[in-house]
């Protein structure tokens, strides 16, 4: 049921506009909140109450995705080996792949856009390590074991200094970002609580290991025009170090998500092919997004990409349109 505090859930269906923005800004702040450890008397006495109403809106938001991205997903293959090429192809062909804004913070950006920009991406970050532990829950043993290495890398190998969650926050602090919802274009926040909706729901773990799997393969590009663009504006390379990690090691860690991860959950069951597929998909598309959206913000020109329509609900009989990237 909805109340005063969850009246915002009733837009989770929008996926453009105001009431996509509320939405997003109103789920950060309740993500925010809803994972941190906490004592029974810490408890509101609605909670439950006001988790179930967002648990139902987050996947009428997923659901909303899954109609949207349709038209990308229609070719997903079930067979293992077809499949895997299927979703290797998505490093060259999904949306948001070679998107210029990259290029040009590599080249050109000031240390304001810089700025700007790193703020928008550190509050689209959920954590790669929290979002992976809560995926592999009950996990096959092959997928699970990879999943394993991948955390214990995320944890620095259980050195405090190598673990990546604090080496982005090392770069934040630098550049005093304080990310709060209403600061960060809601495109941004909406992949974060994607990301986050996907490893909650057991419903959509196999999304989820689709969308990680897609972070893995495609970061090493980004990554390294951004480490590329701090270099020039002389960031200190241990500041930067996050990024200049990530465009190595994303390396390794796409290619044994993909043969150790993503093979075996296929071939033990062909209809997750499609749901993994989905996920690495959802993500590249609020990726695709909010670059677009950077772009206009820093007033770079648009590229020449292929588009598809994105309806949103307004209050109007007939849809209304917008056009975001997608893929070739
Ligand atoms: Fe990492
Ligand atoms: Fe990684």
């Amino acid at each position: 049921m909805r109340n005063s505090s969850t009246g915002w859930t009733r837009w989770a269906g929008e996926l453009a506009g105001p009431r996509f923005s509320e939405f997003q800004i109103a789920l950060t702040a309740h993500n925010t909140r809803r994972l941190e450890p906490r004592l029974p008397e810490e408890a509101g006495q609605n909670d439950l109450e006001i988790e179930h109403t967002i648990a139902c809106a987050e996947v009428d938001f997923i659901e909303a995705q899954r109609k949207i991205i349709a038209p990308l997903v229609a070719d997903i293959p079930s067979k293992t080996d077809e499949f895997i090429a299927w979703f290797e192809r998505l490093k060259q062909t999904g949306p948001g792949q070679g998107d210029p804004l990259f290029p040009w913070l590599a080249t050109e950006a000031d240390t304001e856009q810089m700025k700007w920009f790193l703020l928008q991406e550190v509050a689209g970050e959920a954590g790669f390590d929290d979002l992976l532990a809560m995926t592999q829950v009950k996990m096959s043993v092959q997928a699970k074991l990879e999943m394993a290495r991948n955390f214990w890398d995320e944890m620095g190998r259980g050195r405090e200094k190598a673990m990546h969650g604090p080496m982005l926050e090392r770069l934040a602090s630098y550049f005093d970002l304080a990310p709060t919802p209403d600061k960060v274009v809601p495109e941004s926040l909406a992949l974060g609580n994607t990301m986050i909706a996907l490893a909650r729901h057991r419903r959509y773990a196999f999304h989820s290991a689709g969308a990680l799997g897609v972070i893995e393969m495609t970061a090493p590009t980004r990554a390294g025009f951004v480490d590329k663009g701090l270099r020039r504006l002389k960031i200190p390379p241990k500041k930067r170090h996050y990024f200049a990690l990530h465009a190595v090691l994303d390396i390794k860690h796409s290619e044994e998500w993909n043969r150790e991860v993503l093979r075996p959950l296929v071939a033990e069951d062909p209809r997750r092919a499609r749901a993994i597929g989905e996920g690495a998909v959802m993500r590249l598309w609020h990726g695709a997004r909010s670059f677009d959206r950077y772009r206009q913000e820093l007033g770079i020109s648009n590229s020449d990409k292929n588009i598809i329509p994105v309806p949103h609900r307004a209050n109007t009989a007939r849809p209304t349109v917008e056009y975001q990237i997608s893929a070739a």
